[in-house]
């Protein structure tokens, strides 16, 4: 099959939807591509660049393509160039946008839009939206920072000391954790909020401070937070009130999906922060999570506050939008492709590729039945408010958990009494070795078992002494070489686990640390 990747016709789109290197991989597949001349100009990709990654390069639009990848959905005068049949994969936002969904099912086209991917982790590496929250996230902090006039990090020099910048993050989604780490790494002294209690771990672990607002909310099941109760609202209110008037920066993500953007900061918080401060919006789209906030404008306070209200912050930095933005296609394209045979398998059964297939064979197929996962610890169970129903549990047997401890009883006894002592000493070690090791790796951290596992397995540093004991007899006791031939195998296996362990243990423990 022909894949068309299309030069965006919307005017102030900097992305393109596949980049030289995706290109190959896509070949890879079994495709063949033809990528529409100077689509990749303004991301900083040359036509030669994806020539030489085996692209063809079309000096006419490709809309005739088997399939159109692109970023912007095809404007409603560009759908009837599409070929019905093909398939067409852009960021289409079915639920804004339900007339172009309609327009491209009765084209006939299959259109899949890589936003409305299932938000679950199997779906994570097709996850577009992530991917560009993720960039927008970290250039509102490179806005922020070129709006204000002082450094982020606190500095004590010769000519004086310089505080850090205080920076207030209010959502702590996908753009919000960016905006943390990015603000956190210029050297701001970073706090967050979020409706979502699980989301404070991840605030802490990017050097934020997590502010929660103590009143209770309904957890989350899929991931996204629900609209905040009127309580919720007035303590956030006062919280607002009190990090305006000495934070530096503000800068908003909150949403809740399918409703208009919360309003978290009034016109007084605005006027109540310092001159010189700065709000990014990220929610201008949404009609803003500040009074004040003018969608893709950059408005400047009588009391001196900037607002930016960007709506295109992945655009800004395009050449990392379109890598993210193509490794999303092309992991999509990977599980449409399972024979890597260049043909395009749609199977709705599969719960990723109906969620994000909004129309098929003349149907439009918007929404999607709903995925329930959950981000959220589960709820406990003696909450008052909780609606879970408790699973039933299963009525106890209380004579057949008397019986099995008897059993064990007995047998232990007639092991200690009757075997001989030397296997009661052992039985002894083996015992406490599992109530000891019970209840120390359950008091672990799960994320911290991998480093723990290593350790452990440096206990078969055991094994490498004994071995080595055994190697030392020399063939004696009439084995030959046996014993030794099996004694330096199981030095060198031993030594390969010990030794891999704290290997894997390393690559995991750098994945955290910043250098
Ligand atoms: P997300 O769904 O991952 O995160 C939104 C966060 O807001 C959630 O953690 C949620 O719990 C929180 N939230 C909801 N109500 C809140 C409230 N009342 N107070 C505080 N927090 C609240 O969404 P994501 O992907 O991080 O996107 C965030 C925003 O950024 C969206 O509005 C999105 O449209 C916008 N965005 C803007 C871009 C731009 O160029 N300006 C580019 C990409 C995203």
């Amino acid at each position: 099959m022909r894949i068309g990747v299309v030069a965006e016709t919307v005017k102030a789109e900097t992305r393109v939807a596949l980049t030289p290197e995706t290109v190959r991989k896509v070949v890879d597949l079994g495709y063949v591509v033809t990528v529409e001349s100077g689509a990749g100009e303004r991301a900083g990709f040359a036509d030669t660049a994806y020539a030489a990654a085996g692209a063809e390069i079309s000096a006419s639009p490709v809309w005739d393509s088997d399939v159109v990848v692109m970023i912007n959905a095809p404007q409603l005068d560009e759908i009837p160039a599409l070929r019905a049949g093909s398939v067409v994969v852009a960021m289409l936002a079915p639920a804004l946008d339900p007339d172009r969904v309609e327009a491209l099912a009765r084209r006939g086209v299959t259109a899949l839009a890589m936003d409305a991917v299932p938000r679950i982790s199997r779906a994570q590496s097709m996850d577009v939206l992530s991917s560009m929250a993720n960039i927008a996230g970290y250039r509102a902090v490179v806005e922020a920072a070129h709006a204000f006039g002082r450094f982020f990090t606190g500095q004590v020099t010769a000519a004086g000391k310089v505080p850090p910048a205080k920076v207030l993050v209010a959502g702590a989604g996908v753009a919000g954790l960016s905006a943390i780490a990015a603000a956190n790494s210029l050297g701001a002294v970073v706090r967050a909020t979020d409706p979502r209690p699980e989301v404070a771990d991840q605030v802490r672990s990017l050097g934020g401070e997590y502010l929660a607002v103590e009143v209770a909310q309904e957890a989350s099941t899929d991931g996204y937070a629900k609209a905040t109760s009127q309580e919720y609202d007035r303590r956030a209110a006062e919280i607002y009130s009190e990090q305006a008037a000495d934070v530096d920066i503000v800068i908003t993500t909150a949403l809740i999906p399918g409703r208009p953007a919360p309003r978290l900061l009034d016109a007084a918080q605005v006027a109540s922060m310092k001159p010189g401060s700065v709000i990014v919006d990220m929610a201008a789209a949404q009609g803003g999570n500040v009074a004040g906030t003018v969608a893709g404008e950059v408005v400047v306070t009588d009391t001196g506050v900037t607002i930016i209200g960007y709506t295109d912050l992945p655009g800004r930095l395009p050449t990392q939008a379109s890598q993210l933005y193509g490794t999303n296609v092309l992991n999509l394209l990977k599980l449409l492709t399972p024979a890597k045979d260049g043909q395009l398998v749609l199977d709705l059964d599969d719960v990723v590729q109906r969620g994000l297939t909004v129309a098929h064979q003349g149907q439009t197929l918007w929404p999607p039945p709903p995925v329930s996962v959950s981000a959220a610890p589960a709820p406990a169970a003696h909450a008052a408010d909780t609606k879970v129903e408790p699973t039933p549990k299963k009525p106890r047997l209380p004579f057949a958990r008397a019986a099995v401890g008897i059993v064990g009883a007995v047998a232990l006894f007639l092991a200690t009494a009757f075997a001989p002592a030397e296997l009661a000493g052992h039985l002894t070690v083996f015992v406490l070795a599992v109530v000891i090791g019970f209840y120390v790796i359950g008091n672990v951290h799960h994320a911290l078992h991998t480093p723990l596992m290593s350790v452990t397995n440096a206990i078969s540093g055991i094994i490498v002494v004994g071995a080595i004991l055994q190697i030392g007899t020399g063939g004696s006791g009439g084995n030959g070489m046996l014993v030794p031939a099996l004694g330096a195998v199981a030095v060198l296996l031993a030594a390969i686990n010990i030794v891999g362990g704290f290997a894997v243990t390393r690559r995991m423990l750098s994945m955290f640390s910043r250098s």
